[in-house]
C-alpha cells in the first residue's frame, strides 16, 4: 500500500473561500430550462411551473450563486422577449443550440426561482448581436427603482422592486469562432469597456465579469486575457474561464491528472491580470469567475451529437452520462478551485440539470442524482471557510496521453510526476475541519498519514468515500443509486494526527470538529 503524507497548519491559509466559489449555471440550452427546471404540468411542478423534485435536489446540492441565461446562447438573446404577459412573448431561432426558444420562461422567472432557491442570481448580457446600449436598458429593467421606461415596465410585469441583480457577465465566450458574432480581443474589449461604462452608470452598485478565454486551449490563450483586460481593467472586477475536462483518449490515469489542467490555467491567468495590473502601477487584483467548469466530451463531438435537426423546442442533447471516473475527475477540478480560493473567487459547474448536469430528469417523470452529483454536493456543502496550504507528499506517476489544453483530443502529451494523491483541507473557523481527498492509484488503496498542527483533540463527524470497481459504471433512472458515497470506516485519530485508508481510484471527505 502506498502511504502519502498531508502537512497542515492552521496558521498557514490560502484564503477563505467566497460565497461565490460553489455556484452552478442554468443556460437555455436542451432540456436544461424546459423539462429541467421548469415543467408546468408536471406531477411535482408548483404554480410557476417549477418542478420541486428538482429544487429538492437543488436544495441538497446548496448551491449559492445561478448563471443565467448562457452560454451560447445569450450571444444571440433578446432579454426583452422573455419578460411580460407570456402569451404575447415571440418564439424565437437559437443560433447557438438550432432549436426554437419559446420564451415561455425569462428573466423574471428566472429570479423568482432563485429566489425559491435561496440562490444568488448571476445575469449575462449579449454582447454578441447586441450591445453596451442593451445591456443597459437590461440594467434598468433589473435595478432601476423606477420613473423610467424599463424600471416602469419591469413593475408593469408584477415586479414593483428591483431585482438588484449585483453580478454581471460581460457576454460569454466571444473569443470562439462558434460564438454568434464572436470577435477580436480588441473588438470585444472595447464593446465590454463600453458597456460596462452604460452598466455602471446606470447602478454603480454592480460587479462585473469580462470574458476570458473559453479554455487553454484557445490559441489566442494568453494574448485574449491581456488585451481585453488592458481595454476593461478599469471597469470590471472579474475575468472568467472555462474547463471541460475529457477521457476522449479513454486513459483513466491521463483523465484523473487533467483536472491538474485547471490548477496551471488558473495560475496563467492570474499572472496574466496581475502583469496589467503592474504595467498601470495598480493594487487592484481582478478576480477569477471560473463560471463553466466540469467534465464534457462525449456530448460533444461531433456536431450532430450536439443539433437535432428541425429547430425542436427543448431538444435532449448534451445530456452526458456520467460514470465513476468522471466522478472523481470532476472531484479533482473542485479540489483545485479550493486551492485557488484566494482568486478564484466565483465559479459556476456547467450546467444544473439534464445539460451536462449533476440533475437529471425524465420530462414528465422522476429525476435523479447522477455520480458528479455526490462530488459537487460535498464541495458545495462542506467547502466553505479557510483553506489550509496543504503541504502533500505522494508517490507519483507518468501518463502518456495527458491533455495539456484540458479541452482537445488533438494535442496529447506525456506527462511526469502526477501525485496519487490530490487533496484541499478547508477549515470552517468553528472548529470543523474537512479533508477532500482524491486516490489516483486505480489499483492499490493508499495510507493517508495528516498532521494537522495547530488543532487539537480532533475527533471524526463524518467520513465517507465515492468508490466502485467499476469506473464505467453509472446511475440511471432505473438504478439512480449505483453509485453513492459509502462510510469511510478505515480512519483513526489521535490529538492532531489522521490516518486514513482510502480505497483505489476514490473521492473521499473526511469532516473533524477540533476543540
Ligand atoms: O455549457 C455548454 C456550452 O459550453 C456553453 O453554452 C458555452 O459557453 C460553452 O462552450
Amino acid at each position: 500500500m502506498r502511504t502519502s503524507t498531508v502537512l497542515l497548519d492552521r496558521d498557514f491559509t490560502i484564503g477563505q473561500t467566497d460565497p461565490r466559489l460553489f455556484g452552478a449555471f442554468i443556460e437555455h440550452l436542451g432540456r436544461c430550462v424546459y423539462g429541467g427546471i421548469y415543467e408546468p404540468g408536471h406531477p411535482t411542478a408548483d404554480a410557476q411551473g417549477f418542478r420541486q423534485d428538482v429544487m429538492e435536489l437543488v436544495r441538497e446540492i446548496g448551491p449559492t450563486i445561478m448563471r443565467y441565461p448562457g452560454g451560447n446562447f445569450v450571444s444571440g438573446y433578446n432579454w426583452e422577449d422573455g419578460v411580460g404577459p407570456v402569451e404575447q412573448r415571440p418564439a424565437r431561432l437559437d443560433y447557438a443550440w438550432f432549436s426554437t426558444e419559446p420564451n415561455t420562461f425569462g428573466t423574471n422567472e428566472f429570479i423568482d426561482w432563485c429566489k425559491m432557491s435561496g440562490i444568488e442570481p448571476m445575469l449575462a448580457v449579449n454582447l454578441g448581436t447586441r450591445g453596451p446600449q442593451d445591456a443597459g436598458y437590461f440594467v434598468e429593467y433589473c435595478n432601476h427603482p423606477g420613473g423610467t421606461h424599463y424600471s416602469e415596465l419591469r413593475k408593469q410585469h408584477g415586479y414593483e422592486q428591483p431585482h438588484n441583480i449585483k453580478f454581471w457577465c460581460l457576454g460569454n465566450e466571444m473569443d470562439g469562432p462558434w460564438q454568434t458574432c464572436a470577435k477580436t480581443a480588441d473588438e470585444y474589449g472595447r464593446i465590454a469597456h463600453e458597456a460596462a461604462k452604460i452598466m455602471k452608470w446606470v447602478d454603480g452598485s454592480i460587479e462585473l465579469a469580462a470574458c476570458g478565454s473559453s479554455g487553454r486551449k484557445m490559441t489566442t490563450f494568453g494574448a485574449w486575457e491581456d488585451t481585453v483586460l488592458d481595454h476593461t481593467f478599469d471597469h470590471v472586477e472579474w475575468i472568467s474561464l472555462h474547463t471541460y475536462l475529457n477521457n476522449y483518449a479513454s486513459d483513466t490515469p491521463a483523465f484523473l491528472a487533467s483536472p491538474d489542467v485547471m490548477d496551471s490555467f488558473i495560475e496563467e491567468v492570474v499572472a496574466i491580470a496581475d502583469s496589467v495590473a503592474a504595467r498601470r502601477r495598480s493594487k487592484k487584483r481582478i478576480m477569477l469567475s471560473f463560471d463553466e467548469w466540469n467534465v464534457w466530451y462525449r456530448t460533444r463531438r461531433p456536431r450532430e451529437a450536439r443539433i437535432i435537426p428541425g429547430w425542436p423546442v427543448a431538444p435532449p442533447i448534451l445530456e452526458e452520462i456520467y460514470n465513476m471516473q468522471d466522478a472523481l475527475a470532476f472531484g479533482g477540478a473542485a479540489i483545485s478551485l479550493l486551492n485557488h480560493a484566494d482568486r478564484v473567487r466565483s465559479a459556476c459547474i456547467a450546467q444544473l440539470v439534464n445539460v451536462i448536469a449533476p440533475i437529471m430528469t425524465e420530462t414528465g417523470g422522476p429525476a435523479w442524482r447522477q455520480t458528479i452529483f455526490w462530488p459537487f454536493a460535498n464541495f458545495t456543502n462542506f467547502g466553505h471557510g479557510e483553506v489550509l496550504r496543504a503541504k502533500v507528499t505522494s508517490d507519483t506517476y507518468d501518463t502518456d496521453y495527458f491533455d495539456p489544453a484540458g479541452m482537445d483530443d488533438e494535442v496529447r502529451t506525456k506527462v511526469t510526476g502526477v501525485p496519487y494523491l490530490k487533496l484541499a483541507a478547508v477549515h470552517d473557523g468553528k472548529g470543523g475541519l474537512t479533508l477532500f481527498a482524491l486516490n489516483r492509484d486505480l489499483t492499490g488503496e493508499m495510507r493517508m498519514e495528516v498532521d494537522a498542527r495547530g488543532m487539537t483533540n480532533l475527533s471524526l463527524v463524518q467520513a465517507t468515500t465515492l468508490h466502485d470497481a467499476d469506473l464505467d459504471a453509472v446511475n440511471t433512472k432505473a438504478n439512480p443509486d449505483r453509485i453513492v458515497p459509502k462510510p469511510l470506516d478505515a480512519v483513526t485519530i489521535a490529538g492532531a494526527h489522521i490516518t486514513a485508508i482510502l480505497p483505489p481510484a476514490s473521492w473521499s471527505i473526511i469532516r473533524l470538529k477540533a476543540d
